[in-house]
């Protein structure tokens, strides 16, 4: 596993040799750049009002835990915060970039480019093999196949799917379904990782692998990631837990 990261690593690391991260601090030693500003975010279903004023700012390589009981508007935040549905109030800065002023062709390239997803339902291709489907947003963003596939089977190395390469997502289990949907939103070594329960199929130790895997990727690259999630394992060893309560302000924990 450690010697494929290195692998990855190497590979990734082009994407972002002008950027040296230091915990707390940017390259210049100054405090690091806020990369979620969401301000007084608002979400409500018909009477069903899910988010109220929910403000929340995440630093550049800081990895935040959204928790809370099931319904209580843990991926609909996600989902707001990821450009994927738009809050009823309030505003999402992502990167200095403020996520109204993107539409169309500029919110796709943005995402493409700056965002990494993983779902709760994994939203593979199913006319795709994993390997295709790990490849798509590479291809998307202008790479060429060739290079698409070395990083993909990097990943699919790490993420220990490789011998399923060829298999479409209906011939896999939930846990390689997730595990192939991980490798999707790594492959472009996105600035920001939004993940709800990317670990909720895995067993104990892939769950701890991938974990280990996204805090390595932080502590290399200095990647944000925003995770919702139910076990308390992952929420533990996050900088901070974001928790949601239904008709109660949310509560920001700093972890120890
Ligand atoms: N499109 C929708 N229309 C109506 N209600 C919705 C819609 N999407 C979500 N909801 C409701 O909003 C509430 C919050 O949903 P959300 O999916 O954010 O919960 P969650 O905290 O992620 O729960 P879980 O842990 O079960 O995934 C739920 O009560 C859900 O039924
Ligand atoms: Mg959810």
């Amino acid at each position: 596993m450690q010697h494929c990261c290195i692998l990855f690593f190497s590979i990734t690391h082009k994407c972002f040799e002008d950027i040296s991260f230091k915990k707390n601090n940017d390259i210049c030693g100054n405090t690091k750049a806020s990369m979620i500003e969401a301000t007084e975010i608002c979400k409500s279903y018909g009477a069903l009002r899910i988010l109220s004023e929910v403000s929340l700012s995440v630093q550049q390589s800081e990895f935040l835990c959204i928790t809370g009981s099931s319904g209580a508007g843990k991926s609909t935040l996600l989902h707001i915060l990821a450009t994927l549905d738009t809050a009823d109030k309030g505003s999402v800065y992502l990167d200095g970039v403020n996520t109204k002023t993107l539409k169309g062709n500029r919110l796709a390239k943005f995402r493409n480019q700056r965002l990494g997803m993983v779902f709760q339902a994994h939203n593979l291709l199913p006319e795709f093999t994993a390997l295709e489907n790990i490849c798509m947003p590479a291809l998307l963003g202008g790479l060429s196949k060739t290079e698409a596939e070395k990083k993909a089977r990097e990943l699919m190395q790490i993420l220990d799917v490789w011998e399923r390469a060829s298999h479409k997502p209906s011939e896999l289990s939930g846990g390689e379904q997730q595990r192939i949907s991980v490798g999707r939103a790594l492959i472009n070594s996105p600035k920001i990782v939004f993940a709800d329960e990317p670990s909720g199929n895995l067993d104990e130790q892939n769950a701890k692998e991938l974990h280990d895997l996204f805090f390595l990727l932080r502590e290399k690259f200095g990647q944000t990631f925003v995770v919702v999630t139910h076990n308390p394992l992952l929420a533990k060893r996050a900088d901070r837990v974001f928790e949601i309560k239904k008709n109660t302000r949310p509560v920001l924990k700093e972890t120890e």
